[in-house]
């Protein structure tokens, strides 16, 4: 099985990119990392837990950042309410954070695997940049990252920046340049890795709390389609866990990418270099686009599972 870490901010999306991880024989989840990012952490991190309550998984979780490396917290409470969860509050969680910091658990599991870890990373990306610039020999641990995050097209935070990097551009800024294989999915393919209402009713129907608590949150998701011009209920974070787990439903290209950290209207922006003069060496796998009944299909089996 395939040693992940989820670094997350749950997060209505995260939560439901944990559950299906959860079930998914292919991963062996070693740990969560959450950081503030749609919520302070003294929220994420308990949904953290809560989530793996919920699931009846036990998993280290480890604290991540209260902030971000440079800048102010932004939150998106507005769109996953102050819970977290849009009000789908869960039970206070009972279990404990293991302990020490998200940067070092990530540090000391990549040197443990020898190089076989990989790090799917669905919230702003400031406990891998810490963990960059603590450990500068950790790049080569790591077998890969998978970002949530980015836009080469329009943004949803600023009109030129994505959420997760706007939230913290100097540590993803970091994350690009760090020389573990990166692969990008951004805006422009989570907006079309979505779930009809339809697929909705049906996950609804599945017999599992687990299921069902995915399906209320499925559904709540449904209400950001219109905004996003989307056929369905975009899913974000569960893009990219199911473009880890099965690449072959996806299209990508290689490219290099990076990340504006200084524009005035741009910071935050994933920059990406396909055809230009300067020829820039690739450094990732842009995620461009998704088999979406394939994906909702791989949606509803893990969520089947439980
Ligand atoms: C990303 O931002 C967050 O609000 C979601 O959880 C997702 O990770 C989408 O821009
Ligand atoms: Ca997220």
């Amino acid at each position: 099985r395939r040693p992940i870490i989820i670094d997350c901010d749950p997060g209505v999306d995260d939560a439901i990119a944990i559950l299906l991880a959860l079930r998914a024989p292919e991963f062996d989840l070693r740990a969560l990392t959450p950081v503030a990012g749609n919520v302070p952490l003294d929220r994420t991190a308990p949904n953290a837990l809560s989530i793996l309550e919920l699931a009846g998984a036990r998993v280290p979780v480890y604290r991540g950042a209260e902030k971000p490396m440079f800048c102010e917290l932004h939150t998106a409470a507005e769109i996953h309410g102050a819970d977290g969860l849009h009000g789908f509050t869960l039970p206070e969680p009972k279990t404990a954070y293991a302990e020490g910091h998200a940067w070092d658990a990530i540090y000391r599991e990549a040197r443990a695997l020898g190089g076989e870890l990989e790090i799917i990373a669905v919230g702003p990306l400031t406990n891998l940049g810490i963990a960059f610039s603590k450990y500068p020999d950790l790049p080569r641990y790591l077998k890969k990252i998978t970002i949530m995050g980015g836009a080469v097209a329009y943004g949803n935070t600023t009109s030129a920046a994505e959420f997760n990097i706007y939230a913290d551009p100097e540590a993803a800024e970091m994350v690009f340049r760090a020389g573990v294989p990166i692969a990008m999915c951004g805006l422009d393919v989570t907006h079309q890795s979505c779930l009809l209402p339809e697929e909705i009713d049906e996950i609804a129907a599945l017999p599992s709390p687990q299921a069902r608590y995915a399906a209320k949150l499925l559904g709540y998701t449904l209400s950001w389609k219109d905004r996003y011009h989307s056929i369905g209920a975009v899913l974000h974070d569960p893009c990219a866990l199911i473009y880890a787990l099965d690449p072959s439903m996806f299209e990508s290209k290689r490219c290099w990418i990076g990340v504006e950290t200084k524009g005035p209207v741009t910071r935050g922006k994933t920059v990406t270099d396909c055809y230009s003069d300067a020829k820039k060496e690739p450094n990732a796998d842009l995620v461009t686009g998704v088999d979406r009944a394939r994906f909702a299909a791989k949606v509803r089996e893990l969520l089947a599972a439980y």
